[in-house]
């Protein structure tokens, strides 16, 4: 297994540029499920979940073809209906099929994705959905049936405003008769990214007042040719190792309007942050950042995403604060991490309570998943010393050449093929 060793204590000085949202492009890419015709999908980041989905569309019958970030999704053979457990199973997301095969063959099955790392992350809001769209559900051997005499439009109010679901009802609705309205969805710039990409290919469907999304389900999907976002996550990362490494870093072609409540975090942080329409800057050269407490919410809240990015630019910053995670029940693997290299930190239940030092020292750490993982760069970059990063297959499912973009901004950072 690869692992990554880091030489801290170096401010991250420079320019990088942000690659394609992997959250974006993992939908928009299975979207072409929805059509026969060809998918040209660009600013594609090559990384292991990309690599899954593309085995995903061809176990599914499609023909992918990659090259310099552009994927090209082209019609092969009859499409196939059931998910293999072995493609589901390394990647949740893959459960995002169930939507449009049903919505095309009025079956699918779908295995069960099971528990991941960060909890138990059952898919019961897009079951309840579906059904509600006039699937009928099934459960058989460790997988999820799902078959339709008729689907038709409904108004459906998700619970809460699950990413995922409300990706799968899109894509779904899209193609079922009728008018579906999805009220309390998720409001994250990924789904925006994916609804201009289905109506690219024909769909009816549109944001409304309050962010309930409308469709008008149609015929049939025709191909497109669509340029995923920047990943706002990756971007966050980035400019978080600049300001716990006292840096100054520059991450182009990335959206502002994309990280708002991360960079007023930084700012209250007392960081130095400036953007142009499509560039962040953030400068924390002069002065060391001061705690601020966040907790984690949907979209436009703090995304829990860069919670533990988060909290290692806090073990590291003036004062104490006050990490709340209340996405995901179990998102602090990486605090007994960040204690191996001297930070202090006291985690009860959703809340971790944070004391910064005045500097880490580097450490043996091991990643166990891919945001937890970034954050043990993150705090390693910061510290003083040297720090080994064990199971870095992890962070290699979100970040394309992580280590690459990290020593351009002058980062002492090496991969060890293992
Ligand atoms: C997506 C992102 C992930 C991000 C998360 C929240 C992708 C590929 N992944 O994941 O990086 O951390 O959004 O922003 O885009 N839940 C249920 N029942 C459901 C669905 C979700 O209880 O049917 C719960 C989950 O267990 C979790 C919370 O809702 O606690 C958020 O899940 P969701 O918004 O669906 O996240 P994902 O789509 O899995």
């Amino acid at each position: 297994m690869d692992k990554f060793i880091i030489s801290g204590g170096h401010s991250l000085k420079g320019a990088v540029t942000a690659g394609g949202s992997k959250n974006a492009a993992l939908p928009i890419l299975l979207s072409a499920l929805l059509t026969d015709e060809e998918c040209i999908i660009g600013r594609v980041p090559l990384l292991r979940d990309i690599e899954t989905t593309f085995k995903l569309l061809e176990y599914h019958g499609k023909k992918v073809s990659f090259s310099k970030g552009v994927a090209r999704i082209a019609p092969h053979k009859k499409l196939v209906t059931e998910a293999p457990y072995d493609l589901v199973k390394q990647m949740r997301a893959s459960v995002l099929v169930a939507g449009p095969l049903l919505a095309r063959f009025h079956k699918a099955s779908v295995p069960l994705p099971g528990g991941c790392a960060i909890g138990m992350r059952p898919i019961d809001i897009h079951i309840t959905a579906l059904a509600r769209l006039g699937a009928k559900i099934d459960n058989a051997n460790g997988n999820l049936l799902l078959s339709a005499d008729k689907l038709r439009g409904a108004r459906i109010r998700f619970p809460f405003p699950s990413v995922g679901a409300t990706e799968n009802l899109m894509m779904c609705a899209a193609l079922v008769p009728g008018v579906t309205i999805l009220e309390n969805v998720a409001m994250e710039p990924e789904i925006d990214d994916l609804l201009d990409c289905l109506v690219k290919m024909g769909a009816e469907m549109s944001r409304e007042k309050g962010g309930r999304i409308r469709i008008n389900g149609v015929k049939k999907l025709r191909g497109v040719k669509h340029d995923v976002i920047a990943d706002r996550v990756e971007t966050g990362t980035y400019l978080l190792a600049g300001a716990a490494t006292r840096g100054r870093v520059t991450v182009k072609k990335s959206c502002p309007e994309h990280l708002a409540s991360l960079l007023e975090h930084l700012a209250r942080a007392g960081v130095r942050v400036s953007y142009t329409a499509d560039s962040i800057t953030v400068d924390s050269s002069k002065v060391r950042p001061r705690s601020v407490s966040i907790h984690t919410e949907p979209h436009p809240g703090f995304p829990t995403d860069l919670q533990a990015p988060w909290m290692s630019l806090m073990c590291v910053s003036h004062g104490s604060g006050e990490v709340k995670e209340d996405i995901f029940e179990n998102r602090f693997m990486h605090a007994p991490e960040l204690a191996r290299m001297g930070a202090l930190i006291a985690v009860d239940g959703h809340t971790a309570a944070v004391e910064g030092v005045p500097s880490l020292s580097g450490a043996e750490v091991m990643a166990s998943d891919i945001r937890g993982g970034a954050a043990l760069v993150v705090a390693a970059l910061a510290a003083k010393g040297e720090t080994t990063v064990q199971r870095i297959y992890h962070i290699d499912r979100g970040y394309e050449r992580m280590e690459k973009k990290l020593a351009s901004l002058g980062a002492k950072i090496r991969r060890v093929k293992g």
